[in-house]
């Protein structure tokens, strides 16, 4: 990260106020950039970070839907971003299940309001559109997805998100390319994020977190799968590059982006718990539940992150080891009331210090 580059920039975050988002803006926030959030409260689902991190005085969250194009248009013209993250999102597969409409209005007419308003904006440079690595269709293969694998998704979110890449990849064609628009606009695609501050539902490390908190018995829906899991600061990291890049070369440099881990540090669910467990040096009950609606989900997933290390010089920082124990000393200040805005920047020097 290049912290001089982001003095003063002015950086819309879509999503501010969700678990990526605000690790986004405390980060840039860090960094010197000036942050204008928007996100819908409707959908506020996963605020606690956001809230305990104090990241509304830093981005003055604009409450606004991204469906809703007016006011997405509006705050763009008040704000005039130089730099856009767009991560506004519904994010989680089974609710997807549960509303998938409301999936794809969001993931995908949502990210196209994003895309009308970075075209008819003349202040964007780089913009950057998160997807997931849920985009690909999954083969169930043993190797990693590349950026050229056919996109695809089963159940609606990961669908919704194929949708959202090839949405992308049109404007990128049709609007976003020289000498048309100077706007640089890529995709990027990672996987499961951990890092403190996670309290979604439906997902591993805030499930475990919650059985701790709760004294209760962990229930494991898929023991055995394995996720390209990475610390939070992994996939920012990447964003970060790809932007700085992007601003530089403008619509030269758009493209689409795989983040993920080593192959060394691909992990089953189980795994994952147990080290979480040992970090926090706690004996946590941990149980397979097949009872459990089994909706589906893949059961193998990994990225080929060969293309950011040979173009962008990126690589994952920190070991899955490192990045379970940095997560469950978080949860741990949490859950003893102690002061996480402090240990979360400290976390974040850590991490970014060269
Ligand atoms: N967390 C992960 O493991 C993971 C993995 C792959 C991809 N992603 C992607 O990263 C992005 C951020 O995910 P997250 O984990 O921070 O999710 P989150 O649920 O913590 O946050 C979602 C954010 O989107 C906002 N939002 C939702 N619907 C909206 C709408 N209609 N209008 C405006 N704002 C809306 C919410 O207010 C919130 O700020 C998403 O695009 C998600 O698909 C996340």
């Amino acid at each position: 990260m290049n912290k001089s580059f982001w003095k003063n920039k002015k950086v819309l975050i879509t999503g501010d106020t969700g678990f990526k988002g605000a690790w986004m803006s405390l980060v840039l926030s860090e960094a010197g950039a000036k942050i204008q959030g928007l996100s819908s409260s409707k959908f506020n689902k996963n605020i606690e970070l956001y809230d305990c991190l104090k990241i509304r005085s830093i981005t003055n969250t604009v409450d606004a839907d991204i469906r809703d194009q007016e006011k997405v248009f509006k705050t763009f013209v008040d704000f005039q971003p130089e730099l856009v993250f767009h991560l506004a999102a519904q994010p989680l597969v089974r609710e997807s299940y549960i509303d998938p409409v409301t999936t794809y209005e969001v993931n995908l007419m949502g990210t196209l309001n994003i895309l009308e308003a970075i075209r008819s904006s003349s202040s964007v440079k780089s913009a950057i559109m998160v997807t997931t690595d849920k985009c690909y269709e999954n083969n169930e293969w043993d190797w990693g997805y590349r950026e050229t694998d056919p996109l695809g998704g089963h159940d609606p979110y990961s669908s919704s998100k194929g949708c959202a890449e090839l949405l992308i990849k049109s404007y990128q064609k049709s609007f976003f390319h020289n000498p048309l628009k100077s706007s640089g606009v890529s995709s990027v695609r990672a996987g499961n994020v951990i890092g403190g501050g996670d309290f979604s539902q439906d997902r591993l490390i805030p499930d475990l977190y919650r059985s701790i908190d709760q004294k209760s018995k962990l229930f494991l829906r898929n023991p055995f799968a394995t996720r390209p899991w990475q610390h939070v600061f992994e996939p920012i990291s990447g964003y970060i590059c790809v932007a700085e890049n992007l601003y530089n070369s403008g619509s030269e440099g758009n493209d689409s982006w795989n983040f993920g881990p080593h192959i060394a540090d691909i992990k089953t669910v189980k795994e994952i718990s147990e080290l979480f467990c040992a970090s926090w040096e706690i004996n946590q009950v941990i149980e397979f539940n097949s009872d459990v609606d089994q909706l589906h989900e893949a059961q193998s997933l990994s990225l080929d992150i060969s293309k950011a290390f040979h173009r962008l010089n990126w690589q994952p920082k920190w070991s899955v080891e490192d990045s379970i124990h940095k997560t469950a000393m978080w949860y741990k200040s949490y859950h003893h009331k102690e002061d996480v805005l402090s240990l979360s920047i400290s976390q974040i020097q850590e991490y970014f210090s060269n």
